[in-house]
């Protein structure tokens, strides 16, 4: 007889983005007139850059001749473009082998995957407030989760835990409270990890959002990092690449686990993909490449630049009614307080219905999140502009 998965029960019945889209509907449905700002799932919404559409159609174009038409490609991913990333770490003065570059349909299955790496009895930490893509992965496949608490006090970066925990996933520039982990906080992280033979999961998705030089794009910029940690990226916010899916893991040859030796991990992540994934679509893979090439880079690098604009638009708007606010400098997120006496869904609803701006509670991403609002920075200009329009009329002064 077959029996469900009981770890179904141990997570909320919709994911976050769901949940938010489903407490706004009455009032989008009673109010058809309004036209409402959608600023709570990160999504990109600008189109794809010319040099990227430029790849993704000699992908097309290649599938459409006997001569250069492929089937099935490597499940690790096109060599070229394990190649293209590998150089994209050069530049950064990081040495990663092509084979230690694992291709992939984004990093959210990335992020849910990996953990299939690491035994059922690990201790997973993760932080609080969350991306919740972690948490509910974790939870749906029975793991145990101790959380690593953020707040204000330690500028939203997760303390280190003070008992052993087996794995830590880490996220930097943050998502959802925007806060960045300088060289000094990471090193504490990877020194904890390699005295305790643990690995980090480090979701390395917004580094492109970060401004200038000192901080840290990898984890891998901090030495012996390449002992204890994996590094997962994605295409998708750096280069609009949410629909189209596309990422990458790496997963060091002399990543070593407690009870294992130099490139087991390696080797068992790339017989797990060659179990249960077919590689990343190749016409996708050649739009990979196009972000890597220099033109690529350089529009790609324009249009975070026009979503860090947004940011600051929605920040200073923001600050203006006298909301406190956090992030959105070199990620695309703002985390606001909420007033005193406010809860997370009551500014939400607030937002809605006098704004008429949807965002995302912070109680979304872990009980520590309560008391604040993720703003997401994604959006045409035209729609952040008049978002933040209605912010300015309709908030007045706030008391923080
Ligand atoms: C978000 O945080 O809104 C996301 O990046 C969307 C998702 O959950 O994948």
């Amino acid at each position: 007889m077959a029996k469900v998965n009981p770890n179904f029960k141990n997570v909320s019945e919709r994911y976050f983005s769901a949940e938010a889209l489903k407490r706004a509907k009455p009032f989008i449905d009673e109010n058809p007139g309004i036209e409402i700002v959608k600023l709570g799932i990160g999504d990109t919404s600008e189109p794809l850059v010319p040099a990227v559409i430029a790849g993704l159609r000699e992908g097309v174009e290649k599938l459409s001749k006997r001569e250069t038409y492929r089937g099935y490609g490597d499940e690790q991913g096109d060599t070229r473009l394990r190649k293209a990333i590998s150089e994209w770490y050069g530049k950064r003065n990081i040495g990663i082998e092509p084979e230690e570059v694992f291709v992939s349909d984004g990093a959210k299955s990335d992020c849910g995957n990996i953990l299939s790496l690491f035994s059922g009895a690990s201790l997973i930490a993760i932080s609080d407030p969350v991306y919740p893509a972690y948490r509910d992965s974790a939870l749906i496949t029975g793991r145990n989760i101790m959380y690593m608490e953020c707040s204000e006090k330690n500028g939203f970066i997760p303390a280190i835990p003070k008992e052993k925990v087996d794995v830590l996933i880490l996220c930097s520039p943050n998502n959802p409270t925007g806060a960045v982990a300088t060289h000094a906080q990471l090193k504490s992280f990877v020194d904890y990890a390699r005295k305790n033979k643990s690995i980090i999961i480090f979701d390395a998705a917004y580094s492109e959002y970060i401004n200038g030089p000192t901080m840290p794009k990898s984890i891998y910029e901090i030495e012996g990092a390449k002992q204890c940690a994996i590094e997962i990226q994605s295409f998708s916010k750096s280069a609009g690449f949410t629909g189209v899916r596309l990422g990458w893991s790496i997963v060091p040859k002399s990543l070593i686990a407690e009870d294992g030796t130099e490139g087991v991990l390696n080797q068992y992540w790339n017989r797990r993909q060659m179990t249960m994934f077919n590689g990343a679509s190749n016409i996708v893979q050649e739009g990979g490449m196009a972000v890597l090439s220099p033109l690529g880079q350089k529009q790609t690098h324009q249009q975070v630049a026009y979503y860090m604009e947004n940011a600051r638009i929605i920040r200073e708007a923001l600050e203006s009614v006298g909301f406190n606010v956090f992030g959105g400098v070199n990620a695309p997120y703002i985390w606001l307080k909420c007033p005193e006496g406010t809860s997370s869904w009551e500014l939400f609803d607030e937002f809605l219905t006098k704004a008429h701006v949807i965002t995302t509670p912070g109680v979304a991403f872990g009980n520590s999140g309560e008391g604040y609002m993720r703003i997401s920075a994604f959006g045409h200009r035209e729609d952040i502009e008049k978002a933040v329009r209605s912010i300015r009329e309709n908030f007045g002064t706030i008391a923080k």
